[in-house]
């Protein structure tokens, strides 16, 4: 169920109760599936929204105004930027949606876009502003609209 309003969404606290480690800021200001799972360690900043069949792992932050539709998978250690959107819908609207995966350690800049059914690979960096529509292999870093390989890190 996604918490609708406001006033509910303080009551996303059941999420904070079953995992007491979970970090919300402003957590009234956020949409936060009770059905997500967050893991321990995790730091969410405000005005993300958070659907239903979303993971996400241990340590990771999620910064302001995220957003993550159902199929999102976030491992271990991962860092969002503020403003990024991940798609689950290649040809909207569809009933066909695809997961986005991003694997641990990567991390993705301010403001960018992940086309539905791409893997972000482990510790990848993805430049601000990027329209990812390809996979991002492990350990390189890749900006630009359409993302490109910029260099290894
Ligand atoms: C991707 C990034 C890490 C690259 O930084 P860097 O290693 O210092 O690389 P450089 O600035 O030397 O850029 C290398 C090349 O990539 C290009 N580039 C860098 N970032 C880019 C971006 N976001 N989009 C498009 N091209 C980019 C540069 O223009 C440069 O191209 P050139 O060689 O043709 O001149 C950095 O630009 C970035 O986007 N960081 C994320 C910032 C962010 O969102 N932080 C979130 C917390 S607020």
């Amino acid at each position: 169920m996604i918490v609708q309003n406001q006033m509910e969404t303080v009551k996303i606290s059941p999420i904070e109760n079953q995992n007491p480690r979970v970090k919300f800021w402003y957590p009234q200001y956020s949409n936060i599936s009770l059905d997500a799972q967050i893991g321990k360690g995790t730091t969410i900043h405000s005005h993300v929204w958070i659907a239903d069949n979303v993971i996400v792992g241990e340590n990771c932050r999620i910064e302001a105004f995220a957003f993550l539709p159902g199929g999102v998978i976030l491992e271990d250690n991962v860092f969002i930027g503020p403003h990024v959107c991940f798609t689950n819908d290649r040809k909207p609207p569809s009933d066909k949606w695809d997961t986005i995966t991003v694997q641990n350690g990567a991390k993705i800049g301010a403001n960018a876009s992940i086309l539905a059914g791409v893997t972000i690979g482990e510790d990848a960096l993805v430049g601000m502003g990027s329209v990812v529509l390809k996979d991002v292999p492990a350990g390189e870093v890749w900006a630009g609209n359409p993302a490109k390989f910029i260099k290894k890190l």
